[in-house]
């Protein structure tokens, strides 16, 4: 009996010194894990913008010493004051969160949503990259669906508010090989310099099914389609077009480009 006793008090121990062990390890690698990933989509961010962190440069501090976030209201078009909604840090923001908060996000109309993402938030982080104070580029964040997921990413406008600078995802479960070749430097690199607005200020970028015909007057707006994964290249078209589109930052595009000279300074 008093064998039996001892027994059950060393595997008592031995478990209950095991779920310490592993709760802590969890509580512990979860706090890395959201760092990790915060750089990561910063790293992402920087090189939507095609700035490249240099081997030993901290990309947090050129975060911090070159972007300016600014947080949009989406249908008036203009910065909104992050600390009116209760937001400490634009960048910060959770989109995720946002989207399905009743007064931060709301329902998108089944026929105006071409990303497939039944919810938005009111309010998206836009980043400004500036060069000293000037005004450099501009980067966005988009998504929406693809064939297995939704896809997070960021789109990079030249200071013309219409080339395409860069694009980048920092989140899919697309397919490797197949929709994964989104991540493709080469695939991406295809997006850098094409026209994302017509000449009227239409969207006009497009991701097409095959490859792009350079002599055709619409090669400055179209990117070649992933073979082998036309869904996800649909979604990838579609998701663009409606974050640039109306529905998107349209409307906070066009007051950028009347207030390009009177942004606020980089560290007010
Ligand atoms: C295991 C598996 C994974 C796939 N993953 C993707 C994917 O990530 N993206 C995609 O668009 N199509 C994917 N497909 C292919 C789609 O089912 C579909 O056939 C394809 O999008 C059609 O493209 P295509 O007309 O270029 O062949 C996958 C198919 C299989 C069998």
């Amino acid at each position: 009996m008093r064998q039996a006793l001892r027994i059950f008090a060393v595997v008592l121990a031995v478990s209950l010194g095991c779920s310490l062990v592993v709760t802590s390890a969890a509580v512990l690698l979860k706090e890395r894990q959201a760092r990790n990933l915060r750089l990561d989509k910063i790293e992402h961010l920087l090189a939507a913008a095609g700035i490249a962190a240099e081997p030993d440069a901290d990309p947090l501090q050129i975060f911090k010493t070159r972007i300016q976030a600014l947080l949009v209201d989406l249908d008036r078009g203009r910065p909104a004051d992050p600390k009116d909604l209760g937001i400490a840090d634009p960048a910060a923001f959770d989109l995720r969160a946002a989207s399905r908060d009743p007064t931060l996000g709301e329902a998108i109309p089944k026929a105006l949503d071409l990303a497939g993402i039944k919810r938005r938030p009111r309010y998206m982080p836009v980043y400004l990259v500036r060069d000293g104070q000037a005004f450099s580029r501009l980067i966005l964040p988009i998504y929406g669906r693809g064939l297995w997921s939704t896809l997070y990413g960021y789109l990079a406008l030249e200071r013309d508010l219409i080339t395409v600078a860069g694009i980048t995802f920092y989140e899919h479960k697309e397919t490797p090989g197949l929709g994964g070749e989104v991540d493709n430097p080469r695939w991406k690199a295809l997006w850098r310099g094409k026209q994302a607005f017509d000449a009227q200020g239409q969207v006009a970028i497009e991701v097409i099914k095959g490859q792009v015909d350079p002599a055709r007057p619409e090669a400055v707006h179209q990117v070649d389609g992933l073979s082998g994964a036309t869904l996800t290249t649909r979604g990838v078209d579609r998701l663009v077009r409606y974050w640039l589109g109306s529905q998107g930052y349209g409307p906070f595009l066009a007051w950028l480009r009347n207030h390009l000279n009177s942004l606020p300074a980089l560290d007010e």
